[in-house]
């Protein structure tokens, strides 16, 4: 059999898993879930929820994926022959479908704007700032055709394969992604009045915290560190036999939420610089940051960084939805790394131009009462996400041979673990992450 694909050094493992990470959740969600959760008290519960129970799902993730050294699919095949447990990689594949589907076209609307701003259309005028989003997400064929490009770039990168492609790549947009948003962030924090911005985000408001701060916490925790979806899975599965695990989760763990704390650090002091309210979704990406921007000195140079960001955090997580599919299609139907990569994407763009027509003419065709992006959305989040992050901590805790599963997190006995962390890491891969897994999908679907 010929060798398989994958990273060359830990950098590039790390890079790549926070290319994954790092996304919208962190340059938009993170800093509003913040700044209405109690400010600094959200940040506290969050870092505790990331180390205490996502972490440990995460190296469930790891250590499957590189026992395996498989495909998502192929995965169980290997590791439990004859059992039912393959349906864990068939949820996995087709989530990151509808994921990326629905992902590109917003994708496609960060090019747009990243377009709007080197063609400097950006006014100080905030009706004709959500005249300009509503008309970008709802005409017809200008959405199809970014998005088109945004998926076709992923697609380009993915050509060339995990290391000279993924690893590649990501080791030069991950860092320049990190200077950018820095560069934004120093800016934001020296505009007048921005001292409100840094309260909003960082002042412990222990009486903003209720039950559902946790639960938001919990959610966020585990999109914005795309665990559930079969990614971290592929990815370890390209990972060398002597790379310490538990390092690795802990550094990708850290730098997605550093991403996170600086990105809020960029977008809050300066839409407070300029009394906006900052509870708003996308429309705060969209509609007030171009008003904010158009507002400051060399505003104009800041959009196009702020917007080229927005797409270089899309792209790197689109390639790793994009790589679970295309890993199961080249292993599983022993195709070429080029059709894989051609036919995948060919499939999401024909499901993602149903994402983007159900913004406008297709808005309403409607299934369970969403439109067709709503229902990607939802059913993948709120319900293939958490099974499947359910499963493989079930499948780690109680179907893998425990020394196995120990001789995987201490790559072969190479990196030694503490024996109270270990037993801490199997309490909660076998009861706590269950259990709070099962938690938050009944309270999503109720
Ligand atoms: N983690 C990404 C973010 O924070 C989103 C994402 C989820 C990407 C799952 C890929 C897979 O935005």
């Amino acid at each position: 059999m010929a060798k398989r694909d994958g990273f060359a050094s830990s950098f590039g493992v790390l890079v790549a898993m926070a290319g994954s990470a790092v996304g919208l959740g962190n340059l938009w969600r993170f800093p509003y879930l913040v700044g209405t959760n109690g400010g600094a008290a959200f940040i506290i519960i969050y870092l505790a929820i990331v180390f205490i129970l996502a972490m440990p799902i995460m190296y469930s993730e790891f250590i499957i994926g590189r026992r395996a050294q498989s495909n998502v699919y192929g995965a169980f095949r290997e590791l439990a022959p004859g059992s039912g447990w393959g349906i864990i990689g068939a949820m996995a594949i087709l989530c990151c479908i509808l994921v990326v589907s629905f992902y590109s076209v917003v994708g496609g609307w960060t090019l747009d704007y990243l377009f709007k701003g080197l063609t400097f259309q950006f006014t100080s005028d905030t009706a004709a700032l959500g005249g300009m989003f509503d008309k970008t997400v709802t005409a017809n064929w200008r959405p199809l055709i970014f998005m088109l490009l945004f998926i076709g770039s992923a697609g380009a990168i993915l050509l060339s394969g995990v290391k000279d492609g993924i690893e590649k790549y990501s080791k030069v947009l991950m860092p320049l992604l990190f200077v950018m948003v820095v560069i934004i962030a120093v800016r934001s924090v020296t505009l007048p009045g921005a001292g409100a911005g840094m309260d909003f985000l960082f002042k412990p408001n222990w009486s903003a915290v209720t039950a559902n701060t946790f639960l938001d916490a919990l959610g966020q925790a585990f999109f914005s560190l795309s665990v559930g979806f079969g990614i971290i899975f592929t990815y370890a599965s390209y990972v060398k036999k002597d790379e310490n695990l538990i390092s690795m989760s802990i550094k990708t763990a850290s730098a997605d939420t550093l991403f996170a704390i600086i990105a809020g650090v960029a977008i809050m002091p300066a839409v407070f610089s300029f009394g906006i309210s900052p509870g708003q979704g996308p429309g705060l990406v969209f509609v007030t940051l171009p008003y904010v921007f158009s507002q400051i000195p060399f505003g104009g140079v800041l959009a196009i960084i702020f917007f080229f960001v927005l797409y270089v955090a899309a792209v790197t997580s689109a390639i790793s939805l994009l790589e679970v599919v295309v890993a199961y299609v080249i292993e599983e139907f022993r195709l070429s790394r080029k059709i894989a990569v051609v036919s995948t994407v060919a499939l999401v763009v024909v499901l993602g131009v149903f994402c983007s027509l159900s913004q406008g003419v297709l808005s309403d065709v409607k299934i369970f009462g969403n439109n067709i992006f709503d229902l990607f959305d939802k059913f993948s989040a709120n319900i293939l996400m958490p099974l499947g992050a359910l499963l493989v901590v079930l499948f780690a805790g109680w179907k893998m041979k425990m020394a196995d599963f120990t001789d995987e997190i201490t790559s072969g006995g190479l990196h030694k673990v503490n024996p109270l962390y270990l037993k801490i890491i199997l309490f909660s891969v076998r009861y706590m992450a269950p259990l709070i897994i099962a938690v938050i999908m009944i309270r999503s679907l109720i």
